[in-house]
């Protein structure tokens, strides 16, 4: 059994008697999963690549683009084999290359699969595809929307977007039971996600993935996007990249493209007013918000062909 397997020993039946976990025992459940699980297309499409004769550097890494949990288990494995660079890999291609096919087949061979993890949990199913779809699709976004106020030098801000939710699958290692109560209120309450996260859990699912991108030493910009995707503007550093992981995650769940688990309603309203915009276009620069909200509504009808058969 894999560690992010054994490491969600909870009995509570979900709903009646289930009780904030304390913050203890959430970072030694947080700290004891190191192994998030993957999506099983995902996690077959790598393995069937790694086993053919045709392993490429950018097919390999255009595999692991569409999995935020291969993601962060591959740039911790970089960082920290390689921890004397000077800036740590944020790149997924640029970790491929360092790392090398034979330690990525063993990344490979030891990547839980969701859907088998949430059998075993007895929980009720999450739609998980839906999910990834959001991660990817967020992402994509994210691209676009940086692209709107600056060319992008790396793919940094695909990883954020990649990894924002990263909370979520880390609630539904550590604390399923948890997990699912939240889904449960979500589809009942008028609070927000955020909220019912908090009061079912004791921590939220911001806080909770930037808990376990630090434990396990990922890049800071991971780190801060984890943590503030939802405030962009209590950023510290990093505040455009993390501006437009915001913006991106609302346009997705606008665009109801996938699915993040939170399923109220986002109008135009909430995203083309979103606190994002201030820090991507100081200075009231109306026309060129103008500009750049009409190009990304264009990008988002673009979208769901871009994510057809990627999971
Ligand atoms: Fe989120
Ligand atoms: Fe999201």
């Amino acid at each position: 059994m894999s560690a992010a397997l054994s490491s969600k020993p909870t009995t509570e039946s979900p709903g009646l008697d289930l009780l904030p976990a304390s913050m203890t025992l959430i970072e030694e459940r947080v700290k004891g999963c190191p192994r998030l699980p993957s999506l099983r297309s995902v996690e077959s499409a790598l393995r069937e690549l790694l086993n053919s004769d045709r392993r490429y550097t950018q097919q390999i890494s255009e595999i692991i683009r569409r999995d935020p949990s291969l993601t962060a288990r591959l740039l911790r494995l970089v960082n920290s084999v390689y921890y004397s660079l000077d800036t740590p890999i944020k790149s997924i291609e640029e970790a491929v290359f360092y790392l090398g096919i034979r330690q990525i087949r063993q990344l490979a061979m030891v990547t839980p699969v969701i859907e088998d993890f949430q059998k075993l949990a007895g929980n009720t199913p999450f739609p998980w595809r839906e999910f990834w779809q959001h991660c990817i699709g967020v992402a994509i976004m994210t691209r676009e929307v940086i692209s709107c106020v600056q060319s992008p030098t790396d793919d940094t801000d695909y990883v954020a977007g990649l990894v924002h939710d990263m909370g979520k699958i880390v609630m539904s290692a550590t604390f399923p039971d948890h997990f699912t109560e939240v889904q449960r209120r979500a589809g009942q309450s008028q609070c927000s996600y955020l909220e019912i996260e908090t009061e079912v859990l004791g921590v939220n699912h911001a806080e909770l993935g930037a808990m376990y991108l630090r434990h396990h030493h990922l890049p800071d910009i991971m780190i801060e996007t984890a943590r503030y995707h939802h405030e962009p503007e209590r950023a510290a550093h990093h505040s455009q990249i993390i501006a437009a992981v915001q913006i991106a995650n609302l346009l997705v769940r606008h665009a109801q493209i996938g699915n993040s688990g939170n399923t109220s309603t986002v109008t135009s309203e909430i995203w083309t007013q979103a606190s994002g915009w201030e820090i991507l276009f100081p200075e009231r620069r109306d026309s060129e918000r103008a500009i750049a909200c009409a190009a990304l509504r264009r990008s988002l009808e673009r979208l769901p062909s871009l994510l057809q058969g990627l999971v």
